[in-house]
């Protein structure tokens, strides 16, 4: 309550909210509850108290069920409390669980199904509109032109609401109706607790239905206002997977616009995924199907080639990440080019300028600003300075069988191709490694390392070896194979 406020500004009532969460979610065929599941990276029912956020609710319970204790640990750390429904005998029911550990409350009270992560706020404050200004319940309805498994609304002829039926409970010209209930609802709630007492089990499913407190509620001459979302697709229920890549894509379409709004060029936004969590600067450019989830970063002018996929990766100013490159938990410096066919994880950090081109994969290293590793190469464990050139086919032999150990490149070290620093080892600055070297010991600054066996040429050695060779009678080589 807002007590600080002067007593002639209008007093919010209170408002409380409930989201049902308990159900099994048979249609979903999963081990994990059903608002787990991720949409653009984060369980379901995260979207829904988001969207509660602008209501300035006081108190929101989640009914928890099948999965609670997972339920619970996901949520742990948003102000929520929780009430078991251990067996899901409804909606009804799982609201009168919700009731009763509420106790005695004042105000509105709005209920949400768990799964339907699209609503808008707007939408909600419109039901809790109604009930401040004296309905007794109000709930949100879409028009779809595919109703099937939702309730149908019931209206009279003057327009006024009658009742909700189910599917299972709905006579074919009910079913016709495309009007259907979306799952959202509030309550005077002092009024709801005795209409929760007269809920029944007499349906197909033999549940208790909240869906029926319309038709309690009106059948005691009480207001009921079913208002019609200006947004049928804020309604999407997520009862099974197609829905949930249904509710994915639309939630994907949303985010991309707003990013292309924001100054983000994309080239195919419906191929592009971009998780919620990600954010990206202004002429940042998305070539199709780049992926970019968690808390990825992309700073002002990048570009992000065809096919890449990028996971908590933070890139500064400038860089260009070139086709079919993975990045994971890494940072790349401003200026800096990385692939195609890159592959940095584990906390890669990529100086500024620097080059990391195809076939290189960085693991746990720090490559200095301006170095170059071009050509199929891996680094592991390893710190290389400024200005360092790696060859092709470089390996940090960082691995010897028990533990990781570091490789240390320092600043101007030229290390020549298909060359092998088997860690811990240590190049010191300026230093040479000739190509096809594998160093075993520290290289001292200056240094040229050339650690390989020395060539031999045995002269004339093919004619001398063909010579030794049996011919058949038409005088080519016999085949020994
Ligand atoms: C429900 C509505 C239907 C509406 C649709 C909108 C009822 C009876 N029907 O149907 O009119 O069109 O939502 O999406 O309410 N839950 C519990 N405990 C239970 C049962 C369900 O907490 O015992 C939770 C579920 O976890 C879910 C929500 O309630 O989050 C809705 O349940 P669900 O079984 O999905 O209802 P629908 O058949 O979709
Ligand atoms: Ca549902």
């Amino acid at each position: 309550m807002p007590s600080l406020s002067p007593d002639s500004a209008p007093v919010r009532s209170r408002r409380t909210a409930v989201i049902l969460a308990a159900g099994k979610g048979t249609r979903f065929k999963s081990r994990r509850s059903k608002i787990l599941h991720p949409l653009c990276g984060r369980p379901m029912a995260a979207y829904l108290l988001d969207s509660l956020m602008p209501l300035e609710v006081d108190r929101t319970l989640m009914v928890v069920g099948h999965e609670s204790q997972a339920v619970r640990e996901a949520f742990s750390h948003r102000q929520l409390e929780f009430a078991l429904q251990s067996r899901q005998l409804g909606t009804g029911h799982a609201l009168q669980i919700a009731v009763d550990q509420l106790g005695q409350i004042d105000g509105a009270l709005l209920v949400l199904n768990g799964d339907c992560p699209l609503i808008r706020s707007q939408s909600l404050e419109r039901l809790c509109r109604q009930v401040e200004e004296g309905a007794s319940m109000a709930l949100l309805t879409a028009a779809f032109d595919d109703p099937h498994g939702y309730g149908r609304i019931v209206r009279e002829e003057g327009g006024q609401v009658a009742a909700i039926v189910e599917q299972k409970d709905a006579s074919p010209s009910q079913r016709e109706i495309r009007e259907v209930n979306a799952g959202f609802y509030c309550f005077r709630a002092r009024e709801l607790g005795p209409a929760l007492s007269r809920l029944d089990r007499d349906n197909r499913a033999g549940e208790l239905y909240l869906t029926d407190l319309v038709g309690i509620f009106r059948g005691q001459g009480k207001r009921v206002e079913a208002l019609i979302s200006d947004l049928p697709r804020e309604t999407l229920g997520v009862n099974d997977r197609a829905q949930l890549a249904e509710a994915e894509e639309e939630l994907l379409r949303g985010i991309a616009q707003d990013w292309m709004r924001r100054g983000v060029t994309m080239l195919d936004p419906s191929s592009v995924r971009i998780e919620s969590g990600v954010e990206l600067a202004s002429d940042v450019t998305l070539y199709p199907g780049v992926i970019l989830e968690g808390e990825t970063r992309v700073g002002q002018g990048c570009v992000v080639h065809a096919y890449c996929h990028l996971s908590n990766a933070v890139l500064e100013e400038d860089v260009l990440v070139d086709h079919c490159s993975v990045i994971r938990d890494s940072r790349i410096g401003a200026g800096a080019r990385v692939g195609p066919f890159a592959h940095l994880r584990a906390g890669a950090e990529i100086g500024s300028q620097a080059r990391i081109g195809n076939f290189v994969e960085v693991k746990k290293s720090s490559i200095g600003d301006g170095s170059k590793a071009s050509h199929l190469t891996y680094l592991g464990d390893a710190v290389l300075g400024k200005g360092v050139n790696v060859g092709a086919g470089t390996i940090t032999c960082n691995y010897d069988g028990v533990r990781k150990n570091r490789t240390v490149i320092d600043d101007g070290v030229f290390i020549g191709s298909n060359s092998q620093l088997i860690a811990p080892v240590k190049v010191g600055e300026g230093a040479y490694v000739a190509a096809g070297s594998t160093v075993t010991e520290d290289v001292p600054s200056g240094a040229l390392a050339i650690a390989r066996s020395r060539q031999s040429n045995k002269l004339d050695w093919a004619e001398q070896e063909s010579k030794k060779i049996p011919t058949n009678k038409e005088g080519s080589r016999e085949d020994k194979s």
